[in-house]
């Protein structure tokens, strides 16, 4: 939750604010514009769009005072060395090395740094203890190391004095000149240009200068006594916001890049912002934003919709698309970030922006407030390559414990132990699935983490007890701000060991979060992370046991009362970093923490922790899953949340969820019922509710919402294989866990601004949801030539690029099969998946017009690591030429064996065959054989005609394969020839 911040910060100041502000709470809803930015009001931005409009003016970038040094330029095995100089107005140089690397898969990274800065020969205003460096750590958090091998087969040319070009790439495919004066690079993929740097001339590091007090109104001052006659001054040494003023010991010192995608009409990415997956224009204009998309991660109350304000995560990763070409760009800087998108036609109708024929291109600009300009550029040319070098460079997902895929059950608050217990039996009493039920901030005594409040919790682990019978888990709240309190002895010991977070004079920050006056862990130190490790432990954390997880909030941080409702930026971390620095990166450093003290809970006990976050940065999903933060219960938020989940799947982290049903307000029982039809899609399915809410688990709505609501779980249950091994690919190669229309069909442009629908992993699963109030039906939009057919009646949807009206009351969930997958599933309800594991399979064959299908499968026990040993099950399945076949897909690995052992007694219960040809209607048995069968066995096979708009289909039944053996099912050789005339 994390929720009403403001509210509940005022509620510990005064009651009587709270009183006024909850009777406001009621009628008003939205974001106080007021405690955050705009770009006008953040010094950088302000002075970089005003050097982007003065370049426009200019026509283009001749004026850029970057120069690359040619005779600095040293070349050797994939990088280039070299020195970038920027003329000041009295002709002064700043030094700014440049270091070029072409990377193995065909990304290429370029780093530019300031040299002064670098040796550390500058002054700090104010005494700052800050570091002089610029800030050059962003990698080491959110870079694994993998992907980063420079290709040394790359070959640098000189084309003429001021021209320089490389090749690089699998078969020497890609191609990158670089201007030397002004410095710009251009990458090239064959004769087509997909990517430019600084072709507009935005390119921009402010290098360090010294204050230099001015004698009011001197007419006389020279160059030497001013940085630049007509500069204007007035953001550059102190900024003053919402009542604080920042320091800014370094003075300006921003970086900021052009990057243009020649021909690209759609851009994806920059998570988190509430709005369109495809990222719309940014400087204003109809239908556009005026403010860039901005990344500086923050506790928004009430967030609004349709907006490029900031949100709780960043991820500067972005993808350009277009027919039948992905690229993209990561700009690895951790500080404040914004980024201006334009787009410009030429050629064709320029209303219809590249649909008529004509060439659209898109603009984006970069602008960070310190740090590196680092920046990888990556030439694709597929959205699953872009997500394999992305996920190569920052980590995949971490495969999670399969729990974590079932439904999870939250409030703020379950008021007591006995009220956890209640509502699990609850959720039995009405046969609805879970698997998590969790505890917000309440549970606590007084606020202070790791106690619970001896009144309402006294008895925590008979609870836990409780919950381990269905094998069911408890996720508990734990945020990093640390109650100001004598006798806490965690916060004793956070003060004692020097391990929190230090304001601008060096001594620990306090400031006001739920428990009131707080510390913050700094989870940038390695001696506070160990730290943290000591109080997750069975003894030190009194009432816990080992299906007790965590949920990290409130990690931007959020500060009730600081600038923007977070910390300071010239607060000091570990390595006096400045908080400006580090701050998108900070929550990411609490969450994996708290990820690594939960390995190490207790010698021996080794199982995959789940952790929530709210913050994240690039390499979040490595080790824990998010949500979208405090939504509310409205039909818009509804809406908004499959493009906002869409685009954390296109931004590399895949594993996350919006609160379902809307944290703040009621949700009507019709939204309610609907958001949990959509929320069987999230990855990460929670409901979720404030404090000021009324309860509404989903038994207690009565029928029919209650019993469809079940089904929905119910839906999300049975797809568990499915699910599990879309997670898995996630895990390995990046891939999405649901898919955007242009991720799947990018050579399809018409789908390529479509949000609203999307594809379960690899199934051929198409899903839409409702998300209108009152809708009867919804139109879904069908690429591809081969036919869809809906998942419970097998209705016929043909496809080839067209749109078709599905009905869609209240009962129904919009979902398609797409001709040509196997799709595996359980079918037994269980009360939590953890009573799923030894279930048997069934398989849902959905032939294609060739009467042919393939699928694939992943298992592994869901909790430990000894998948990372082969103790996994990952088959391909395929239907051609009559015949259904299960073949390994895994590597072997010491604990293979034994897991295959433990696995044999779960076979494959059902096979269904949807578009069964007409041929097999008079076929009753099919022909089984593979491993641990003798000869060849049969099993029953039930035919069911075409009728009306609806397929035929076959029931295989019982064919006693085991699941993780190779087999074969085969038709009647006759069958097969029949359906071929
Ligand atoms: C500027 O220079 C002129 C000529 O040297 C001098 O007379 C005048 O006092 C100076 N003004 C200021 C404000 O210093
Ligand atoms: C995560 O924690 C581990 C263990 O403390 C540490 O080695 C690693 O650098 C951390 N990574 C991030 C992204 O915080």
């Amino acid at each position: 939750m994390a929720r009403s911040s403001r509210r509940l910060s005022d509620w510990t100041f005064s009651s009587i604010t709270v009183v006024i502000l909850l009777l406001l709470a009621s009628c008003t809803v939205a974001v106080k514009h007021h405690d955050f930015k705009r770009c006008e009001q953040s010094g950088f931005c302000k002075r970089n769009r005003e050097l982007a409009d003065s370049m426009t003016e200019k026509g283009g970038p001749d004026s850029s005072p970057y120069h690359l040094d040619s005779a600095s330029i040293k070349f050797k095995d994939g990088q280039l060395d070299g020195s970038i100089v920027k003329t000041l107005h009295d002709n002064e140089a700043v030094k700014l090395p440049l270091t070029i690397t072409f990377l193995e898969r065909g990304n290429v990274r370029v780093t530019i740094d300031e040299e002064k800065r670098k040796k550390g020969e500058i002054e700090l205003r104010h005494g700052s203890v800050a570091r002089k460096e610029r800030y050059n750590e962003a990698g080491a958090w959110a870079l694994t190391g993998a992907g980063l091998q420079s290709q040394k087969s790359s070959s640098l040319r000189k084309v003429s004095k001021d021209l320089s070009e490389v090749t690089w790439g699998p078969e020497g495919r890609f191609k990158a000149t670089i201007r030397h004066a002004p410095f710009g690079m251009e990458f090239w993929s064959g004769d087509e240009k997909h990517v430019v740097l600084n072709g507009r001339g935005f390119m921009n590091l402010e290098h360090w200068r010294p204050k230099v007090d001015k004698p009011v109104a001197d007419e006389n001052a020279t160059a030497e006594t001013a940085a630049a006659p007509s500069e204007d001054e007035s953001t550059w040494w102190e900024e003053s916001f919402g009542g604080n003023t920042d320091s800014k010991p370094k003075g300006p010192e921003s970086v900021a890049m052009d990057i243009t995608f020649p021909g690209y009409g759609h851009v994806f990415g920059l998570a988190e912002h509430a709005g369109p997956l495809s990222l719309k224009q940014t400087r204003g204009g109809d239908g556009n934003y005026d403010q860039p998309y901005r990344m500086y991660n923050s506790d928004i109350f009430e967030y609004e919709l349709d907006s490029p304000m900031t949100l709780y995560g960043s991820i500067p990763f972005l993808q350009a698309h277009k027919k039948d070409s992905t690229v993209g760009v990561f700009w690895l800087n951790a500080a404040e970030t914004w980024v201006d998108i334009t787009k410009s036609s030429h050629g064709g109708n320029p209303l219809t922006l590249g649909l008529s024929g004509g060439v659209v291109d898109t603009q984006t600009h970069w602008m960070s407030e310190s740090g590196l300009l680092d920046v990888f550029v990556m030439l694709g040319p597929t959205p699953q390559e872009l997500s394999k070098s992305y996920g190569e460079l920052t980590g995949y997902t971490q495969l999670p414990a399969s729990f974590s895929l079932g439904y999870h059950q939250c409030r703020w608050n379950y008021v007591s132990d006995e009220d956890v217990k209640d509502v699990d039996r609850k959720f039995d009493k009405h046969n609805i699935p879970y698997d998590v039920i969790w505890l917000d901030i309440e549970y606590t005594d007084d606020k202070q983490y790791f106690t619970w409040d001896p009144h309402t919790f006294p008895d925590p682990i008979s609870m836990e007890k409780q919950l381990d019978e269905t094998e069911r888990k408890l996720v508990v709240i734990i945020d990093p701000h640390i109650k100001n309190k004598g006798g806490y002895t965690v916060d004793e010991e956070l003060k004692s060991k020097g391990l929190a977070v230090k304001n601008k004079e060096n001594n620990i920050f306090e400031g006001w979060c739920w428990p009131g006056s707080s510390h913050w862990i700094d989870a940038f130190n390695p001696a506070a992370r160990a730290w943290w490790k000591t109080l997750f432990t069975y003894d030190r954390f009194k009432g816990t046991m080992n299906n007790v997880w965590l949920w990290n909030d409130m990690n931007e941080p959020s500060v009730f009362n600081g600038p923007e409702i977070t910390m300071p930026r010239d607060n000091i971390h570990y390595g006096n970093w400045e908080h400006r620095d580090v701050h998108n990166i900070n929550g990411m450093t609490f969450h994996n923490a708290t990820y690594h003290a939960l390995l190490e809970r207790k010698k021996g006990e080794v199982l995959r922790p789940f952790i929530l976050t709210r913050s994240f940065y690039a390499g979040s999903q490595r080790s824990s899953a998010m949500w979208t933060g405090d939504n509310q219960a409205n039909w818009d938020h509804l809406a908004v949340s499959i493009p906002m989940i869409l685009n954390q799947g296109v931004s590399g982290y895949p594993f996350a969820g919006a609160d379902v049903g809307g944290f703040f307000g009621n949700p009507s029982k019709e939204l309610q019922t609907r958001w949990y039809q959509a929320g069987v899609f999230y990855p990460f399915m929670r409901g979720h509710a404030h404090i000021d809410t009324r309860r509404r688990e989903p038994y207690l709505l009565g029928e029919p919402y209650t019993g469809i609501m079940a089904q929905a779980i119910r839906l999300r249950y049975a797809l568990f294989p499915a699910w599990y091994t879309a997670f898995h690919e996630a895990s390995t190669d990046g891939y999405p866990i649901v898919r955007a229309q242009y991720y799947v069909h990018p050579e399809d442009e018409k789908g390529f601004a479509i949000d609203d629908q999307f594809y379960l992993g690899s199934t051929g699963l198409l899903a839409k949801p409702v998300t209108t109030e009152g809708a009867e039906s919804v139109d879904i939009y069908l690429a591809g030539s081969e036919n869809y057919y809906d998942y419970f009646d097998y209705t016929i949807y043909t496809g080839g690029s067209k749109s078709h009206r599905i009905h869609a009351p209240l009962d129904k969930i919009p979902l398609l099969m797409q001709g040509g997958h196997i799709i595996p599933r359980k079918d037994r309800p269980r009360k939590s998946s953890g009573l799923m594991r030894w279930d048997p399979y069934s398989l849902v064959v959905v032939l294609d017009s060739n009467t042919q299908a393939t699928g694939s499968l992943y298992v592994d026990d869901g909790e430990t690591f000894d998948y990372e040993q082969g103790a996994f099950i990952h088959r391909k399945f395929v239907f051609a030429d009559g015949e259904l076949s299960s073949t390994n897909l895994g590597t072997k690995g010491s604990k293979t064996a034994q897991y295959l052992k433990a696995m044999k007694d779960v076979t494959v219960e059902k096979i269904i065959v949807v578009n069964a040809p007409a041929s097999w209607s008079d076929v009753n048995e099919v022909s089984v054989t593979g491993e641990g069968i003798k000869g060849t066995a049969s099993a029953e096979l039930i035919y069911h005609a075409a009728a009306g708009d609806k397929a035929a289909w076959a029931v295989i039944r019982n064919p006693r394969t085991s699941i993780g053996a190779d087999w074969t099912v085969s038709l009647p050789k006759t069958a097969d020839a029949k359906s071929e005339l």
